[in-house]
């Protein structure tokens, strides 16, 4: 296949602006939009009744999707979630149960970690569902059910569109087994459906906003240290904006739950380490508000992504504000969360001069262990 850049400078603007496109598209795949209900193109191979647990294994950025998809699968199919990354998982000898379900995500299918993980659980028994990009892939040919991310082609070495669809994918299928398992009422369900069908137009609408990230990103290209807060599943996507920064510009950066703050990062506060909180409004925004005034109390540089509620209940100076709207809101606000995030990123990155297809020493997919 060929595949361009279109009108953008690199191929990670490309996918990052393809992502309502192809979020909308993979959500349509999952759900029945005249319905406004779930529909997985698979039938379940499982009781999803008897299920007793999810065990999530992946690398890198599908780690993060993993960790947000926790909340999701434990709040809406009220099933336990064990979850790590591929190359610690396969060398626990973790025991998995009897009638559990194994869920490895992967953008390229390949890697190499991953796949141990999956011949791993496998081995102990485990249904193995995949959520991958590549349908041609080993891990794909190797699992019981394959879910694919519908995100095309992604060339930029971090992983961006296909993150947010490996999300679409995760919230259909935690709606999915909640409906299965009969814990989540049908008009519940259409609420969140509801909710997951406006995420591509939001998208659209906060990289309508860009022009906001800029001068943000040209304070942090100063740092040479980047806090990132979340709570909640605002709290993997802190640890996702903290990788994309690293390793597209080379700036350190953490990413760490906002109620951990007091527990150690709350000593390295001064005003040279940008710290940005990620605050959706969901029901821990007061909590992430609270934990941004103490980084303010102590003269942190605080930057916000929220929206302007947000920014008036925080009350404090900020160094920076991306500005997102106010509807943005529940638990997959995370989904368009992820947009500013990226942004961030890819134009500190830029402004520093650094190849962001191309990062130093990354590869795009890793086949060795
Ligand atoms: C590499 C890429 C990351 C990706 C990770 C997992 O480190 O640079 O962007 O998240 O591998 O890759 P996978 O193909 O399994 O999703």
């Amino acid at each position: 296949f060929l595949v361009d850049k279109g009108n953008y400078r690199h191929f990670m603007a490309k996918e990052i602006h393809e992502q309502p496109e192809v979020v909308g598209r993979t959500l349509a795949h999952y759900l029945d939009l005249a319905e406004g209900v779930v529909r997985l193109p698979f039938d379940l191979k499982f009781d999803p009744k008897a299920l007793t647990r999810i065990t999530i294994s992946a690398c890198g950025t599908a780690y993060y999707a993993g960790l947000v998809a926790r909340y999701w699968l434990e709040r809406f199919a009220r099933l336990s979630v064990e979850i790590d990354v591929a190359s610690e998982f396969r060398y626990r000898e973790a025991p998995l149960p009897e009638n559990g379900l194994m869920i490895v995500v992967s953008q390229s299918g390949e890697t190499a970690d991953t796949l141990a993980a999956l011949r791993y659980a496998r081995a102990q028994g485990q249904h193995i569902l995949a959520i991958v990009n590549v349908e041609t892939s080993t891990i794909a040919r190797e699992s019981d059910t394959v879910a694919q991310t519908l995100a095309g082609p992604e060339i930029g070495v971090a992983s961006t569109k296909a993150f947010t669809c490996q999300l679409a994918v995760f919230a259909c299928l935690a709606l999915a087994l909640g409906r299965a398992r009969g814990v989540l009422s049908k008009e519940r369900e259409r609420e969140l459906v509801a909710e997951l069908v406006a995420t591509p137009g939001q998208m659209a609408e906060a990289l309508s906003r860009e022009a906001q990230v800029e001068p943000v990103a040209r304070d942090v290209a100063r740092a040479s240290s980047v806090l990132y807060l979340g709570r909640g599943p605002a709290f993997p996507l802190a640890l996702e904006g903290a990788l994309k920064l690293k390793e597209l510009s080379y700036i350190h950066a953490e990413g760490y739950a906002a109620g951990e703050l007091k527990h150690g990062p709350i000593a390295l506060i001064d005003y040279a380490m940008p710290v940005i909180v990620l605050a959706p409004p969901d029901a821990n925004l007061e909590k992430t508000v609270s934990n941004l005034q103490e980084v303010a109390a102590r003269g942190g540089h605080l930057i916000l992504i929220g929206s302007p509620h947000a920014r008036e209940a925080a009350a404090a100076e900020l160094a920076g504000f991306i500005d997102m709207p106010e509807n943005v809101a529940g638990p997959f606000a995370v989904i368009v969360y992820a947009v500013p995030a990226q942004l961030l990123a890819y134009h500190v990155a830029t402004f520093m001069g650094k190849d962001v297809d191309q990062p130093r020493n990354l590869a795009k997919s890793v086949t060795v262990e």
